[in-house]
């Protein structure tokens, strides 16, 4: 009869700290919460971290430690993607998440490149990465491209705020 006392002792050890925590005094259960803005997100996350993968060429990571860091910016870029599709945060339930999902599918990728310490990889996602930031901009930035005015998929309207990795090409 040893065996049913432990596991009545561990039973009790694993109950002390909720005792006298009924549910309704832990208060509602919490949800997400946005904590920057939609500029904020763009800004100070999907810009950084998408000029490490823009740059890439000329800012090649050389030690294991830089690696490790383009690999947190990447999964930071591809995890972005979910941020913006956050309830309250997604513009709708239609075209912003498939403009998200492009940026999401183009992170995960990155993530795996430099994981993989590719560069090359890394190198031929560039146009699709560029491509997702500006399919969502002219869908949902107000004032990207002008009305009315007749783009190509891939052409970059004439008033354009491009990413700054791309502001020579
Ligand atoms: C799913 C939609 C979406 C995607 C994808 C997206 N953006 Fe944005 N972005 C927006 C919206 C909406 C705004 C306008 C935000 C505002 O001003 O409130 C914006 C604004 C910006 C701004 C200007 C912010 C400011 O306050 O000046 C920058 C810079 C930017 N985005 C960079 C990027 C880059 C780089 C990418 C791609 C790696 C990207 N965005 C992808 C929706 C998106």
């Amino acid at each position: 009869m040893r065996l049913p006392t432990v596991f009545l002792l561990i039973g009790a050890v694993i109950a002390q700290p909720l005792a006298g925590q009924e549910p309704d005094e832990l208060g509602p259960v919490p949800t997400q919460e946005r904590i920057g803005t939609m500029s904020d997100l763009m800004v100070r996350i999907l810009y950084p971290t998408s000029d490490a993968i823009f740059y890439i060429a000329t800012r090649t990571p050389t030690t294991s430690e830089e690696w490790t860091e383009l690999e947190g910016q990447t999964l930071m870029l591809a995890e972005s993607a979910n941020l913006l599709m956050m309830p309250r945060r997604a513009r709708d339930e239609d075209q912003w998440m498939r403009d998200a999902e492009l940026l999401l599918r183009v992170g995960e990728a990155a993530f795996k490149a430099a994981k993989d310490h590719d560069v090359a990889a890394l190198e031929a996602l560039n146009d699709q990465l560029y491509q997702s930031c500006v399919q969502c901009h002219l869908h949902y930035r107000r004032g990207y491209g002008r009305r009315g005015e007749q783009l190509r998929p891939n052409e970059v309207p004439r008033t354009a705020v491009l990413p700054i990795g791309l502001r020579s090409r």
